[in-house]
């Protein structure tokens, strides 16, 4: 195991691929994966990533970091009363959520209705859309440490970064303003909220993205990836097994190195994460990794 490890280090010379938290299946895939795309060069890649509990923190100092429901569920902007429901909807769906003895048919209905229920509550608090960047300012919302450097870096580079995300594109877009890396090359595929003429919330824009239609989110906006056709080359982030479908839409795909996040049950899944992205990085919080591969593929090593 550590000559293999030696191995990946002389070879791709990626030395955060031997950090403590990094788990392969297959190291001489992701090797020969890698390669390829730094051969193709930095101009075919796309990014995909998810964002809440992949490019925010899963916890810090012992809490668990708000998703982007969250921020709002914990906000002034949310009566006490309906705080209580949703943090019985979180309760009660979260664990069906990372639960793996259910199948992905079984959860997918109890998914919609979370999400709806959720949703249908949040309307229903006349949230002001000005008062949003407050909310968010004063939330315990955290990127992941190395996130100016991941940010900064795909900027640089002009490579693209789509934020794939089931949480709500408004807050999520503040999130990333606020902590200034809100760079032309972003794009985000989310919930959207909409607002009456007074700015008060009135419903959610479009399809609902819930954590186990990312697949159908994707091919509703082949635009997109139209225009990123000359990027066949895709790195892909995500903490759940639903963030996996993100890169469905991407045309003429060469080569796809996928990245999880596995934050919460640990043992259970990790079996399951190992079988489905090539890196599983296991309570990390940090995008230290990501940010080594990116180095690599974009020569600055
Ligand atoms: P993501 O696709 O950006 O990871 O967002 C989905 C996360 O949002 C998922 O892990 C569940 C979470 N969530 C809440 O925390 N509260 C809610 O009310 C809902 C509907 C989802
Ligand atoms: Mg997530």
């Amino acid at each position: 195991f550590t000559v293999l490890r030696q191995r990946v280090h002389v070879r791709i010379s990626i030395p955060e691929l031997s950090n403590t938290t990094v788990f392969m299946k297959d190291r001489e895939r992701v090797q020969n994966i890698l390669q390829s795309m730094m051969k193709a060069g930095s101009n075919t890649l796309q990014v995909i990533s998810d964002f809440d509990m992949t490019l925010t923190r899963f916890a810090h100092n012992g809490n668990r970091c708000p998703t982007c429901h969250n921020i709002l569920d914990n906000s002034k902007l949310i009566s006490d009363e309906c705080k209580e429901k949703l943090t019985e909807l979180f309760n009660t769906y979260y664990p069906i959520e990372i639960d793996v003895s259910r199948s992905v048919e079984e959860k997918l209905p109890l998914m919609v209705d979370w999400w709806t229920k959720a949703h249908e509550l949040l309307v229903q608090q006349k949230i002001r859309k000005d008062l949003l960047a407050m909310v968010v300012r004063e939330s315990n919302a955290m990127l992941r440490e190395g996130y100016q450097l991941f940010f900064g870096h795909l900027h640089e580079h002009s490579i693209p970064l789509l934020i794939f995300s089931a949480g709500i594109g408004d807050i999520l877009e503040e999130v990333i303003r606020q902590a200034g890396v809100f760079h032309p090359n972003v794009n985000v595929f989310s919930n959207y909220m909409d607002f009456d003429e007074s700015g008060v919330l009135k419903a959610f824009k479009g399809e609902l993205i819930h954590i186990y239609n990312k697949r159908e989110g994707a091919l509703l906006n082949t635009g997109h990836f139209q225009e990123l056709r000359t990027r066949p080359n895709v790195l892909l982030m995500g903490d759940s097994l639903g963030d996996l479908t993100m890169a469905d839409g991407v045309q003429d795909m060469e080569n796809i190195l996928k990245i999880g996040f596995l934050n919460d049950k640990v043992e259970e899944r990790k079996q399951a994460y190992l079988d489905s992205y090539d890196i599983v990085l296991v309570k990390d919080e940090t995008l230290e990794v990501p940010n080594g591969i990116l180095l690599y593929l974009t020569g600055n090593k």
